[in-house]
């Protein structure tokens, strides 16, 4: 197992998959095309039933496309049988065979491939080392822990020392604290080896976290790419901005635009933002702003949009506040680390983080 692998590139293009016939078939990736960014771990994110494991099924070659290619490393894999691809997977529930100990879990692979006993010694040693289960060789699946589990499952994959590595929702079966535990050691490890790595999931805070690069799947479809921040911040569809927490939709009227600024009329307010290509002043806009972005005005202050608290409720972290301004439009306002609550009714003054908002075009 060398360590910084230099990744290998993983291209789909024009990806369509159905299954079943006729009035039954569904069409599970529609023309999915893309470039997994070669050493860097790439999470294909979103709702149950959008595609997720079909396309990750296509890379492994467990599922063949209708229609589209796989390339891996250049090489066209459509009709290659998974074994002879340079992947491995890690599946949701592991997949262990429970009457072998770990050692022989994580030796079957090199077994099959007829390597020396010493050579699998090993190499065994050395992946188990790497997932810190050292000791653990002669245990069996059903005396360990579900951390203990998933890295039995990883550990089996790289001692074949993959060059792109395939998760499908591998830390579902964990509890909530262990998930977030196991997210970080994921990521250190892939870090660690370099390796193309392509992570399914449907959880957002994971995806965030663990991701260099998220694609949002809708439907069989790619609705947006892009880094975590880009795709929390930027969200090119309500889909996505829906998807990825909650987002706040404004309506706006451009008033003005320079080659520096454009300016917004709100009710009440103008809001003078950074220049942006192709608006024109008449033209209705969406100020998108996620609720954390969105602060009250300090007593003195009074500026920004007016409005009317609707609804309190304190999250532990967090003081959340649904507010009408002006015109009727209801504001979901996050505050970090409330120093004194606003009352239900009470008027208050909200100040838009101009650096995070961003517009969109209302089609
Ligand atoms: N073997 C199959 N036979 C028939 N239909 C299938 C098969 N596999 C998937 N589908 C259908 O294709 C669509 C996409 O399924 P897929 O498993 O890729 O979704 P997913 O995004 O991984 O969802 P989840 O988050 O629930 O795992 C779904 O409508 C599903 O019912
Ligand atoms: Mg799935």
């Amino acid at each position: 197992m060398k360590s910084k692998d230099m990744g290998i590139n993983v291209s789909l293009r024009h990806i369509t998959k159905r299954f079943g016939k006729a009035k039954t078939q569904v069409v599970a990736v529609k023309e999915f095309t893309f470039d997994f960014p070669p050493g860097k771990l790439t999470t294909l994110l979103g709702p149950s039933g959008c595609g997720k494991t079909t396309v990750l099924r296509c890379v492994a070659g467990f599922y063949e496309p209708d229609q589209g290619d796989v390339f891996i490393d250049g090489q066209r894999v459509n009709d290659l049988p998974p074994y002879k691809r340079p992947t491995g997977t890690v599946f949701q529930n592991y997949a262990l065979f429970p009457h072998m100990t770990v050692f022989e879990n994580v030796a079957y692979g090199l077994k099959i491939k007829k390597l020396p006993t010493r050579s699998i010694q090993e190499k065994v040693a050395q992946a188990l080392a790497l997932l810190q289960l050292s000791g653990l060789e002669d245990r069996s699946p059903n005396q360990l822990s579900g951390g203990q589990q998933q890295r039995v499952a990883i550990a089996r994959v790289l001692v074949n020392e993959p060059k792109v590595l395939l998760f499908d929702e591998p830390l579902s079966n964990l509890d909530a604290k262990l998930r977030v535990y196991m997210r970080g050691e994921i990521r250190a490890l892939q870090e660690r080896l370099g390796l193309t790595t392509i992570y399914v999931t449907h959880d957002q805070e994971e995806a965030m976290s663990i991701s260099h690069t998220i694609v949002i799947m809708n439907k069989g479809k790619i609705e947006q790419a892009g880094t975590p921040l880009e795709i929390y911040r930027r969200p090119r569809t309500p889909f996505v901005a829906d998807f990825i927490g909650t987002t706040n939709f404004l309506k706006g009227e451009v008033q003005e635009v320079d080659e520096k600024a454009i300016k917004i009329k709100m009710p009440g307010i103008i809001i003078s933002l950074r220049f942006a290509d192709g608006y024109k002043p008449g033209e209705e806009v969406w100020l998108v702003l996620r609720p954390e972005m969105i602060r009250f005005a300090e007593e003195g202050e009074e500026k920004g949009l007016s409005g009317k608290v609707q609804e309190v409720s304190f999250l532990g972290s967090l003081a959340r506040y649904l507010v009408e301004i002006e015109g009727g439009d209801q504001i979901q306002v996050d505050e970090p680390n409330p120093k004194h609550f606003r009352q239900k009714g009470s008027a208050v003054y909200l100040i838009l983080d101009e650096e995070a908002l961003h517009l969109q075009k209302v089609k």
